[in-house]
């Protein structure tokens, strides 16, 4: 991922977010020296970003498609009250093995279940209402998604999805991934069951609501 927002800007609004507990800190750590990919994960910003969209959504059933090391998930569910559910959705077991083990450390690890297997197939298997969502897998997916996940919305609940300028690719895309994300945007833009804002936060999200 190319950044979009300059490096030292970035890091500069990432130390002025709210501070995360060391178990954060030490996820990212391990998953730079363990992991081939480890842009993959939200980080900071966007962590802190997601979890305050839970509190002020105030949802209580939260999906996650695409959960890697576990930053993002732990974000959502330390936003999620007591009571509240993450299911997470992934393919590799690989990768989500070190998320369990930080699920297991964190108070709040409890609320995240996971399901290893296509997204796809997974969600059929999940009943709505679902309050929050966040979509962050293989880019020519997220179209497939947003058509399963909607039906099964509550009204009022929340779509966040990673990764919608591909490092502003969006402008002059030309691999599969980049081609993607386009059609994916165009889709959202023109479903008129919700209401969205395309952030230029990091690589992009877009925060949608359902009407
Ligand atoms: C960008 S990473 C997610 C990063 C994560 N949100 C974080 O903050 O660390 C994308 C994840 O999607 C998963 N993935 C890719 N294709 C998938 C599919 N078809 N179904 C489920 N998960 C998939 C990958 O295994 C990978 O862990």
């Amino acid at each position: 991922m190319i950044p979009i927002v300059d490096e030292d800007v970035e890091a500069y609004a990432a130390e002025h977010c709210s501070e995360v507990s060391d178990l954060y800190e030490r996820l990212r750590e391990e998953t730079y020296a363990a992991t081939t990919l480890p842009q993959m994960q939200v980080g900071r910003i966007e962590g802190r970003l997601l979890k305050l969209l839970v509190q002020l959504s105030g949802a209580r059933r939260a999906v996650e498609i695409g959960t890697f090391t576990g930053y993002s998930s732990l974000s959502i569910a330390e936003g999620l009250p007591d009571d509240g559910t993450l299911i997470c959705l992934d393919v590799s077991e690989e990768w989500t093995a070190i998320a369990r083990r930080y699920w297991a450390e964190a108070p709040w690890g409890d609320k995240i279940e996971l399901r290893l297997g296509p997204a796809i197939e997974s969600l059929e298997a999940i009943d709505g209402p679902i309050d929050f969502v966040f979509i962050d897998a293989d880019k020519e997916g997220y179209i497939g998604y947003w058509e399963a996940l909607l039906p099964k919305m509550a009204p009022g609940g929340l779509l966040v999805i990673d990764n919608v300028l591909w490092s502003g690719s969006v402008l002059a895309p030309e691999t599969e991934s980049a081609k993607a994300i386009v059609a994916f945007n165009a889709h959202a833009a023109a479903d008129d069951r919700v209401e969205q804002v395309l952030l230029t936060v990091r690589d992009g999200i877009t925060v949608a609501r359902v009407r």
